[in-house]
């Protein structure tokens, strides 16, 4: 008897172009070729254009069948349309990966509304609104959600008071999203990233010496690269994760859990700068 043919994946990727996005996408298209299945990639970004183009194509020559699908997940319908944009061109979902984000400074005792509800309705809410969309299918294939949040989400960042709140806020809904839509077979974790080096956050390792201090708090002595995300990102879209839901994978070399090693007279003390 001829085995059956595996059922192809279909990830949808918000923010596939952005510097983490394409870690993601990629990241996905090598563990689908280590388990021998095809993948179709719905690269989703904000506005058609040349950078997506450009990816759609760099997907496609890494083996992985790919679509564009465009909309501002800041709006509501465009959420839906994203969804819909992508059952168009690849089917039923069986990833869906919510990674379009951004922060932004902006202390809490004077933040304009508007960009509190910006930061939450582009951090937070979209996951929520992107989820409904695609939980008919992702029910249908036994599918996951994974969202890209931030080690901002887990501990305080000052001077990005809405962003920190945005990022625990998501990270709670996917916990919440993990109980609620279990029984429906649909698996829901978040991913949170530390210091990433993508377009994002370049500007800052421009400066040699902020690199070179942001690297010395790094318990293993590196910035993040998109790929780290992205192979969190594959493992939770995987089925080696077939069991794994609500949880919360910190990828951060490390620097979360570093802030009592900085306290003075202890042994064991690393101080920026040194070794
Ligand atoms: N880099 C880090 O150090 C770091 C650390 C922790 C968490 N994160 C999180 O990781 C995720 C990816 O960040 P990144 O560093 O890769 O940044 P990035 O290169 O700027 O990518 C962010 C992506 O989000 C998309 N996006 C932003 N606003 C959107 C909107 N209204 N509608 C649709 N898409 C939108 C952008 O799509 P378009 O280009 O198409 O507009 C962009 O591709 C974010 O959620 C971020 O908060 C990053």
């Amino acid at each position: 008897m001829t085995p059956a043919t595996p059922a192809p994946l279909h990830a949808l990727v918000t923010g596939a172009a952005g510097g983490i996005g394409r870690g993601i996408c990629f990241a996905l298209i090598e563990q689908a070729r280590r388990e021998n299945l095809s993948i179709h990639i719905s690269a989703a970004a904000s506005t058609p254009g040349d950078k997506l183009d450009a990816l759609l194509a760099e997907l496609r020559q890494a083996g992985a069948t790919a679509t564009g699908v465009t909309g501002d997940v800041t709006d509501p319908a465009q959420c839906a349309s994203l969804v819909a944009q992508a059952h168009a061109g690849g089917g039923d979902l069986t990833a869906l990966v919510c990674n379009a984000g951004a922060s932004g400074p902006g202390k809490l005792a004077d933040l304009p509304v508007a960009q509190w509800d910006h930061t939450f309705n582009l951090n937070t809410r979209s996951v929520w609104l992107m989820a409904q969309a695609a939980r008919p299918q992702l029910m249908r294939t036994g599918g996951s959600i994974t969202a890209v949040a931030s080690m901002s989400g887990l501990t305080p960042h000052p001077g990005y008071g809405a962003y920190s709140a945005a990022k625990a806020a998501l990270i709670m809904l996917c916990r919440q999203l993990a109980q609620e839509w279990g029984a429906d077979g649909i698996r829901v974790n978040t991913v949170c990233p530390g210091m990433t080096r993508t377009p994002l956050t370049e500007p800052v390792y421009h400066d040699p010496a902020v690199k070179a201090q942001r690297e010395a708090l790094v318990p293993l002595g590196r910035i993040g690269q998109p790929d780290d995300i992205g192979q969190a990102v594959a493992y939770f879209s995987g089925r080696g994760a077939s069991y794994v839901t609500g949880a919360v994978l910190v990828v951060d070399g490390g620097v979360s859990d570093h802030m009592l090693t900085m306290i003075p007279g202890r042994p064991g003390r690393s101080p920026v700068g040194t070794t």
